[in-house]
């Protein structure tokens, strides 16, 4: 998910307005539609929140689009919200059961949404592989936070940095040691200091 520096992804009310920054890097990439749109081929299906749903609903429904084309959509609730698409499956229940009994079989790529509740929860559980996380030239204060709950530490390795002319920086990190594994290399004091 895209984040504020103080690592909100979304105002109390649920608000992205703040995601529109104006914020210019000299050094920092462009980013390439074409890379954007053959990372996109790369996702199988995507896995959101009830309330990151609805805002997407919302977007659509004011001709913004819809962004996950024709790619499954699985949408975590316990209430009967409106399915506009067929491509769009609700769900209730397990979220590990999901994931592992009946996405991965099917599914290669898994892309969680998001929002906050969901990726705290994905966390949580052992399910994520990787947390892409882009950081937004701007602080808000207050928020929904990107991870709801985590009630452990989760150790990550740093895989990838990019940072982008419009002033975002994206990360990629690796999850370590879940799922009874531990690839990451100990951290050294080299590390500190190159950091
Ligand atoms: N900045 C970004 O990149 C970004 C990305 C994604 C989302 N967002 C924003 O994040 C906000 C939403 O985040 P959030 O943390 O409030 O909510 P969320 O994670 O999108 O949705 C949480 C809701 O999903 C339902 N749910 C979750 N797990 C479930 C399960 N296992 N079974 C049944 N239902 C389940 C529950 O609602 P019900 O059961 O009541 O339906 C729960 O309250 C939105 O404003 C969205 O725009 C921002």
């Amino acid at each position: 998910m895209a984040a504020s520096l103080d690592g909100f992804i979304a105002r109390k009310d649920g608000s992205v307005d703040w995601l529109e920054t104006s914020d210019e890097f000299a050094e920092g990439d462009t980013m390439d539609p074409e890379f954007v749109e053959a990372f996109l081929k790369t996702i199988d299906c995507y896995v959101m929140g009830s309330r990151t749903y609805e805002t997407a609903l919302g977007f659509d429904s004011k001709g913004l689009g819809w962004p996950y084309g024709d790619k499954p959509v699985f949408v975590l609730t316990s209430r009967e919200l409106p399915r506009t698409r067929d491509s769009v499956e609700l769900y209730s229940g397990d979220l590990a059961q999901l994931v592992n009994g009946h996405l991965r079989p099917r599914f290669q790529s898994i892309w969680f949404v998001g929002g906050g509740f969901v990726s705290g929860e994905c966390l949580r559980l052992g399910l994520a592989d990787e947390v892409r996380y882009s950081i937004l030239p701007i602080l808000i204060g207050d928020g929904i936070p990107f991870f709801e709950k985590l009630d452990r530490d989760v150790a990550l390795h740093l895989a990838e940095v990019k940072a982008y002319r419009s002033g975002m920086v994206e990360l990629r990190y690796e999850v370590r040691g879940h799922r009874g594994e531990d690839f990451g290399r100990p951290f050294t004091s080299s590390d500190h200091r190159s950091a």
